[in-house]
């Protein structure tokens, strides 16, 4: 059976998991329908030029099409949901073609041709969810966005089933794939734009279909934790690559880190520690795990790695307890992965909202809570030689606890950043970005 065999069957019972998460909400909001807008492209400011057009996540959910701006999904319990499709008579633009994958069995299409049209098709008091629009107000909506609802959609969103877990494991071939050919012209000494263009390549997307722009940073670059800025000329050395990059299928993302040393010694010592203190930390993604514990774990395993190399001078309880670890490593160890590529939810404690906020002293970690079976997160612990954040060091008392030569000797190389994508499940963890990198080997 081929792969899009697999993902037509098993969409019906994706979307009876949506149909029912959207019942539960609906009932928490008091409301008897559902309507989803996909958005709208935005023109820049003076200009007669949109932004690219980013559909949203929630009808991404039920309809994998990304290429369908003022579309609506009408859900009403128990009913087949509908899909309102917006093909516009357009000669200046390319309307999107109608889909015609075995997904749309289970939905009642009607195409539009403006998304006002729409308006005829919307339930009495139903809800609205996405992006406000002109006129909206008019439309008789009972609610927009409501928080009640949103919670509990959120909430579930966090747990992938089969269907989803197959289009992650797409995202992850394509972005594996993609960091290979990277990985290859880094090699060749192609510069930060080429290993781009390479990247874009291999992936089988322009600029546009990446789930978030490439990171990718030759040398001291890689010290900059979202640089995005791509050189166009080689610079004079390659030391480093610090490249994070993922792509798409269906909506849904991945999101992959590989540091490369362009030549043995420290630096290249250094990004092989953290590969193997990430798959420690990837071997805690398992049901039932506190998703702060891996970041405390990253903690305590990278002030180990800082001693082993010689860059802290302290001993590792030390480093983790007076928060030198933190002036290397200054994000969190990682985040839901989905349709968004911050999926969202990451701090709710129930599906009824309530906030689980994010450890003292660790406000960016984006996710608070207890894995399940199908949790999808990130793994993406690092070590950076950031200036800012080593001034800083110097000036409040951690000076004596840096050996500053190794440091000086490091710094050139940016930094080392490990990123998988992995899945809880009961039988251990699912590591998709490592099994596609053997899968394309
Ligand atoms: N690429 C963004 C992140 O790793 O969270
Ligand atoms: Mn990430
Ligand atoms: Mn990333």
């Amino acid at each position: 059976m081929d792969a899009g065999d697999v993902l037509d069957q098993l969409f019906p019972a994706h979307l009876a998991r949506l149909a029912a998460t959207a019942g539960r909400a609906l009932q928490a909001a008091g409301a008897p329908a559902l309507v989803i807008g996909s958005g709208f492209p935005k023109l820049r400011f003076l200009d007669d030029q949109p932004d690219p057009f980013i559909a949203s996540p929630h009808f991404k959910a039920w309809v994998p099409v990304t290429d369908a701006p003022g579309s609506f999904v009408v859900f009403v319990p128990g009913e087949r949901p509908l899909l309102l499709f917006h093909q516009p008579k357009d000669y200046w633009h390319k309307p999107p073609a109608l889909p015609d994958g075995a997904w749309l069995g289970a939905f009642e299409l009607r195409v539009i041709r403006s998304p006002a049209e729409a308006r005829g098709h919307v339930p009495p008091r139903s809800v609205y969810v996405g992006e406000p629009f002109a006129g909206l107000e008019e439309w008789g909506f009972g609610a927009i966005n409501t928080p009640a609802l949103l919670d509990v959609l959120h909430w579930a969103r966090a747990v992938k089933d089969p269907y989803e877990l197959a289009c992650l494991r797409r995202a992850a071939d394509a972005g594996a794939r993609a960091h290979r050919a990277a990985a290859t012209a880094f090699g060749d000494g192609a510069s930060e734009y080429d290993i781009h263009l390479a990247y874009l390549a291999a992936s089988g997307h322009t600029e546009t279909g990446l789930p978030y722009p490439n990171i990718i940073a030759l040398n001291e670059g890689a010290a900059i934790l979202h640089y995005t800025t791509l050189q166009h000329e080689p610079p004079a050395v390659h030391r480093s690559l610090l490249i994070d990059a993922g792509a798409q299928f269906r909506g849904y993302a991945s999101d992959i880190t590989r540091t490369h040393a362009a030549s043995a010694g420290p630096f290249a010592e250094l990004v092989e520690g953290m590969d193997a203190l990430q798959q420690e930390l990837c071997a805690m993604v398992v049901p039932g795990a506190y998703y702060p514990d891996i970041h405390f774990a990253a903690h305590r395993l990278i002030a180990t790695l800082l001693v082993d190399h010689g860059i802290v001078t302290c001993a590792a309880d030390t480093a983790v307890e007076t928060a030198l670890t933190g002036v290397f490593f200054p994000h969190g160890v990682g985040h839901l992965l989905g349709l968004q590529v911050h999926d969202v939810g990451g701090h709710q404690r129930s599906e009824q909202g309530e906030l689980q906020p994010p450890p003292a002293g660790h406000s960016y970690l984006r996710l608070t809570r207890r894995l399940e079976a199908g949790t999808v997160v990130t793994i993406e612990p690092g070590v950076y030689f950031i200036d800012l954040l080593l001034d800083q060091a110097r000036d409040n008392g951690h000076a004596r606890h840096i050996d500053w030569e190794t440091v000086a000797e490091l710094a050139p190389y940016g930094g080392v950043r490990i990123e998988d994508d992995v899945v809880a499940t009961s039988d251990g963890p699912e590591n998709l970005t490592r099994d596609s990198f053997t899968a394309c080997a």
